[in-house]
């Protein structure tokens, strides 16, 4: 747990809107006086984008799901000791796309690793850390998919390869699976996560977060 800042992450399968609701509530928050950090995994540090480049780059390379799980681990200690926890302890407002939950989800209920051990990575590596709350935004795969497609093919990549869509291109039992993973965390978990249905409006799905958060604060 933070000492006194508080760390809201966002998690949900490919398409699910996180990175436009997190910037509309990091908007909210900093209009409203509050100190707010916005970050992503994999990633949130220089060290740490290079290893997203590998993990989610369609040419990043064949990793397995234990590889995976090894890769996204050390970005991860590197984001949480030199972003994270300094800026929770600065008493800032940490938002991050994505964090262990998507591990859960992703290499344990979807590429098949056995949830125990990357329960295990994690307390190696976080101890006790974890976010105090954590958005689940649920769209099913078909619907989420189709959005990710559209806006990867509105975006620029230098090179073919270079394209973030490793994980896009597994198929749809894969993300099935991943959708339900994330469904289990919040059950097993409810005092720290919250699912919204994002397949509402993008303005009906901030207003749901705006109330959790208001909420909690
Ligand atoms: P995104 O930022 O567009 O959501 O892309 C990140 C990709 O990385 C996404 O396909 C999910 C994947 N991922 C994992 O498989 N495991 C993880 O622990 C994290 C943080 C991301």
């Amino acid at each position: 747990m933070s000492a006194e800042g508080f760390f809201i992450t966002f998690e949900g399968g490919e398409g699910s809107g996180k990175t436009t609701q997190i910037n509309r509530l990091s908007r909210i928050l900093t209009d409203n006086g509050r100190r707010v950090i916005t970050t992503r995994e994999p990633g949130g540090t220089s060290e740490g984008e290079k290893i997203r480049s590998l993990l989610v780059q369609r040419e990043g390379g064949n990793w397995s799901a234990m590889a995976e799980l090894l890769l996204l681990f050390a970005a991860r200690t590197m984001h949480v000791e030199k972003i994270i926890r300094p800026a929770l302890e600065n008493g800032d407002i940490v938002i991050s796309d994505r964090f262990t939950d998507s591990t859960r989800a992703y290499q344990g209920y979807g590429r098949g690793l056995e949830i125990d051990i990357v329960e295990q990575v994690n307390t190696l590596v976080l101890g006790d850390f974890k976010p105090d709350m954590t958005i689940i935004l649920d769209v099913p795969p078909e619907t989420g998919l189709g959005r990710s497609k559209r806006r990867l093919a509105s975006e620029k990549f230098a090179e073919e390869g270079a394209c973030e869509d490793r994980f896009e291109q597994l198929e749809i039992d894969f993300h099935r699976c991943l959708r339900q993973g994330f469904l289990e965390i919040a059950q097993s978990e409810p005092e720290r996560c919250r699912i919204i249905d994002a397949t509402d409006t993008e303005d009906n799905v901030a207003a749901q977060i705006l109330a959790l958060i208001k909420d909690r604060f």
